[in-house]
């Protein structure tokens, strides 16, 4: 055995007579389950070494000792994080991970320390996102039952002082192809709880996640997860409480299953913002969202997409992109309380109904299914849900079926429908 910084590596394989196999729990087996996206799930190769993260405790930072561990059983190692509590006190590097296993018993808190943080995350252009770590690599597999925790608080707080402050995300995944994040608990993220990006081949299972102020400045932007640039992703078995999306699909995210979520408090199951740049093209494809229950959301399934740029507009952020929304399934969602059962816009950013019909979207959202919805809708009684294109072209194949949402009032529930065909919509269109 070899001891770096209060850091133990064991190699060779653990058996069941070794002190390392008989303290670590084995892998959770994790399948897509019931329904996948097609696409092959890479099989890890053998752990073969395992390195014990001991934490310095006293509210020291163990940042360096889990890099290094992973440094050491990088390419076929477990790194093991078995202590009751761990400090993250730095930003912390890990995309350069080759068939390893984290397994996290007890807590990793990030320090509040805005003044740090704001300075040495890790940023990138996209929504100018901000973060703690960064994980990434081929062959990855988190789990353990630990719980990871933002330390939010501080951040909720600060902002209201400081409406622009870099809030880091709890968890990036930036360029990781193969794996599975199971098993944990995350709390309290400053912003979003994942951002995924650049990244394929993950599955999420059994997540709980929770997004809770102390206070009277609520919780701000705690999405759920947020895909971006990513592939052949499945998020299941989990459960959600916070105030933003449960799950957003970003900029070409494609081939992914989201199922058997219990969200509440959230933005709903939301596809975009997508088009908001003239001449960037964004794809959304092959989603297929299934047996969700929605809660005291505003929205249950949403597709914000935003029109055509008017011409002269100054701004280059005010639609007109191009690309499309292809092939995105909700089969099965439960709601209570939700604003709108079904916010689909094509007229996102733009107030002007009639602007966004004179320049209507340059994306295309088409092959849509919308299917057994049941539960209530209060906000806008009767009212229940909308679906407004920017034009009758540029939504094709909107299918409604099995819908039956109702409002407190017990009136008919009634949809507002623009520019959509409503042959294929099951559903009251007022
Ligand atoms: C509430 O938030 C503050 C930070 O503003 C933190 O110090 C405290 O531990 C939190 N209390 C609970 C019960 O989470
Ligand atoms: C607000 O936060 C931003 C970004 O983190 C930072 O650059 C700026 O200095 C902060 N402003 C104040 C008044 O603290
Ligand atoms: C993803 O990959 C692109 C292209 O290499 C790169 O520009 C970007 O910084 C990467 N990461 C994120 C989070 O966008
Ligand atoms: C739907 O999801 C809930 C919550 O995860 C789960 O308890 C239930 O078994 C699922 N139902 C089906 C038919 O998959
Ligand atoms: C999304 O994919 C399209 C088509 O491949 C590409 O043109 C576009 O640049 C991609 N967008 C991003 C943000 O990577
Ligand atoms: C639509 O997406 C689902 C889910 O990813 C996929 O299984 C199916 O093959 C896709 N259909 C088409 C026509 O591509
Ligand atoms: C939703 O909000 C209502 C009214 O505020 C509350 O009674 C209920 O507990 C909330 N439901 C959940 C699942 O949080
Ligand atoms: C563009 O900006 C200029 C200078 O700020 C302003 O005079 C003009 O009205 C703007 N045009 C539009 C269409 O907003
Ligand atoms: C619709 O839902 C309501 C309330 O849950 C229920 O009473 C009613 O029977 C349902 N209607 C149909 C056609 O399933």
């Amino acid at each position: 055995m070899l001891t770096i910084l209060g850091l133990n590596v064991i190699s060779g394989l653990c058996t069941a007579a070794s002190s390392c196999a008989s303290s670590l729990p084995s892998r959770p087996t994790v399948v897509p389950f019931p329904y996948n996206h097609g696409k092959p799930h890479a099989i890890s190769s053998p752990r073969t070494k395992t390195c014990y993260v001991h934490a310095f405790g006293n509210g020291q930072d163990d940042s360096q000792t889990i890099y290094s561990a992973a440094k050491a059983c990088n390419k076929g190692g477990i790194i093991a994080l078995l202590d009751p509590q761990y400090i993250i006190g730095k930003a912390l590097d890990l995309t350069f991970l080759q068939s390893v296993d984290f397994i996290i018993q007890g807590q990793i808190s990030f320090t509040p320390d805005i003044a740090y943080w704001t300075g040495a995350s890790f940023k990138y252009a996209y929504q100018d996102a901000s973060l703690f770590w960064q994980i990434g690599g081929v062959d990855v597999n988190i789990y353990g039952g630990g719980i990871i925790n933002g330390n939010g608080q501080v951040w909720w707080d600060r902002m209201v002082t400081n409406t622009s402050l870099a809030r880091p995300i709890l968890v990036g995944i930036i360029g990781l192809q193969g794996g599975t994040i199971s098993n944990l608990k995350l709390s309290n993220p400053p912003n979003w709880f994942h951002f995924v990006a650049n990244s394929s081949d993950l599955i999420f299972d059994k997540m709980t996640m929770i997004a809770l102020s102390n206070d009277s400045n609520a919780a701000k932007n705690s999405d759920g997860w947020d895909l971006y640039r990513s592939d052949a992703i499945v998020i299941q078995n989990s459960l959600i409480s916070n105030d933003d999306d449960c799950v957003s699909f970003k900029p070409n995210s494609t081939n992914v299953v989201v199922q058997n979520l219990v969200c509440t408090g959230s933005h709903g199951i939301s596809v975009g913002s997508l088009g908001q740049y003239l001449g960037e093209t964004d794809i959304a494809e092959n989603l297929y969202i299934y047996n969700t229950s929605m809660s005291n959301a505003s929205d249950g399934a949403r597709i914000k997409v935003w029109p055509g740029a008017v011409p002269g507009s100054n701004s280059t952020s005010s639609g007109g992109g191009v690309g499309f929304v292809r092939n995105v399934t909700y089969n099965g969602m439960h709601d209570t309380r939700v604003d709108y059962a079904i916010e689909l816009t094509q007229c996102y950013g733009q107030s002007n109904a009639k602007l966004c019909n004179m320049y209507p979207s340059t994306m295309l959202i088409e092959n849509i299914v919308f299917n057994y919805f049941t539960g209530t809708s209060n906000k806008y009684d009767p009212i229940v849900g909308t679906l407004v294109c920017s034009s009758t072209t540029a939504c094709q194949n909107i299918v409604a079926t099995n819908i039956n949402v109702t409002n407190p009032s017990g009136k008919k529930a009634e949809w507002k429908c623009t520019n959509v065909d409503k042959s294929t919509l099951a559903i009251n269109c007022v």
